[in-house]
């Protein structure tokens, strides 16, 4: 996004409350003013601590408002409010949560909050008992039910040298999230995932000749991190499996690694048992070395000796085949250069699954592009076509789609998509 005249910026209010993390939201501001948005940032009298009015009025070239008592006579927390296209709150206290839940406003970021009509979004950071708090979680619910976006805290390193649940997720992540709130506007305001789990392949699988050498696929896990990102955003619980991915972890999203397509294979059908639904937009290599060398091969001088391949499982079909529940949705991708809707349609035949996003590739196509083209076949013999744009609005296609089917199961439990 260029720079825009100020009555076109969309206006973000980054509110800043008392954790460590502040000063991560110090490069999140500066993602969202680099991007044109229009930034003002209201911190907590807590957050100031951490990382004064100086730096936030540097970076967001904004006048600071600290309290409901400066300039009283504009009425501050209602122009704020009023103005805003999102109120983002990073990082969120147990404290802030707890006290926006309640509707208090007892400063000028609670007051804000209640004048604020447009998205919200909350990215709690805190130590892992504060998170796991049933007081917390219960707050985190009351915040979700009345339409805020809570974006679920990282695991990792926590201040000190405590580890755990409760790390703000990286600030190019939540800046990812805010841009797709601003892009959804009102619609943002539906968690209409809440209380689904599901579960996104993502990446390229390697499967090792020898310890330093691997076959491998160009597949960069942008695609898979656009639908962790997007479900979390829409409420979903989200789990990732990342083959090989070289991006941050999306927001809101556990995240486990995995490197070949048997660790891959097992992660998945791990994590399956337990999801609405399963998208494999992992690129799983179909074959691997017959023999892993455990130490390097050389050059010998002679021919070179031929490298002798074994399949793969296919996860997808083994997932279609035995869901376990059965308004389990499994989705597949497809990768084809030609005759892209009749191969994508045998394949869905093949594969069992029930929808198959396929992409047409080949130079400059899909992979390592952060926009995407597809068709979504659907086993009913329907088909979405969703033209070139970010892979998030793919994404949110696809998580239209499954949340329908969803909706014409009814769920195993009753439970239906709000779509
Ligand atoms: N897939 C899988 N396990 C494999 C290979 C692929 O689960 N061993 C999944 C991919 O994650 C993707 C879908 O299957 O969702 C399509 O993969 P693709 O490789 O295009 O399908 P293939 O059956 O291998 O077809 P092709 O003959 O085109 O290679």
């Amino acid at each position: 996004m260029g720079r825009l005249d100020r009555a076109e910026r969309q206006c973000v209010i980054l509110g800043v409350s008392g954790g460590i993390a502040a000063y991560k939201a110090c490069e999140l501001l500066r993602l969202c003013t680099e991007a044109g948005y229009l930034v003002h940032v209201v911190p907590t009298a807590a957050a100031l601590r951490f990382v004064g009015e100086a730096t936030w009025a540097a970076l967001s070239g904004q006048p600071v408002a600290t309290e409901v008592w400066d300039d009283v006579h504009e009425v501050p927390h209602v122009r704020i409010g009023r103005t805003a296209d999102l109120v983002m709150v990073a990082p969120a206290t147990a404290d802030v949560m707890a006290r926006a839940a309640n509707g208090m406003a007892d400063d000028l970021l609670t007051a804000t909050l209640l004048t604020a009509r447009c998205p919200v979004v909350y990215a709690p950071a805190m130590h892992t008992e504060m998170w796991e708090h049933a007081a917390t979680q219960a707050n985190v619910a009351t915040l979700r039910s009345r339409g805020a976006v809570v974006v679920p805290p990282a695991e990792g390193r926590l201040t000190g040298s405590d580890t755990g649940t409760g790390r703000l997720p990286e600030p190019a992540e939540l800046f990812e999230v805010a841009r797709r709130v601003l892009a959804r506007g009102t619609a943002g305001l539906k968690p209409d995932l809440l209380g689904r789990r599901v579960v996104v392949s993502a990446g390229g699988t390697r499967e090792h000749i020898d310890p330093v050498r691997f076959i491998s696929n160009r597949s960069s896990g942008r695609q898979g991190y656009a639908l962790a990102r997007t479900a979390a955003v829409r409420g979903a619980e989200v789990t990732v499996i990342a083959a090989n991915v070289d991006l941050p972890d999306p927001a809101g999203a556990k995240v486990i690694k995995v490197t070949s397509a048997e660790e891959l294979r097992a992660a998945v059908v791990d994590a399956a048992a337990f999801a609405d639904a399963v998208v494999m937009a992992a690129a799983v290599a179909d074959f691997r070395p017959a023999e892993r060398r455990d130490i390097k091969i050389k050059k010998t001088g002679g021919e070179p000796e031929p490298i002798r391949l074994t399949h793969n499982p296919d996860v997808l079909t083994e997932l279609s085949a035995h869901r376990r529940r059965s308004d389990q949705v499994v989705v597949g991708f497809a990768a084809e250069t030609h005759d892209v809707i009749a191969q994508g349609r045998a394949k869905l035949d093949r594969k069992g699954c029930d929808l198959l996003v396929v992409n047409q590739v080949g130079e400059g196509l899909a992979f390592e592009s952060p926009d995407n083209a597809a068709v979504v076949l659907s086993a009913d013999g329907s088909a979405v076509e969703v033209p070139l744009g970010p892979k998030e609005d793919l994404a949110d296609v696809l998580w239209d789609l499954v949340a329908d089917r969803w909706g014409a199961t009814g769920g195993a439990d009753g439970r239906r998509g709000t779509n």
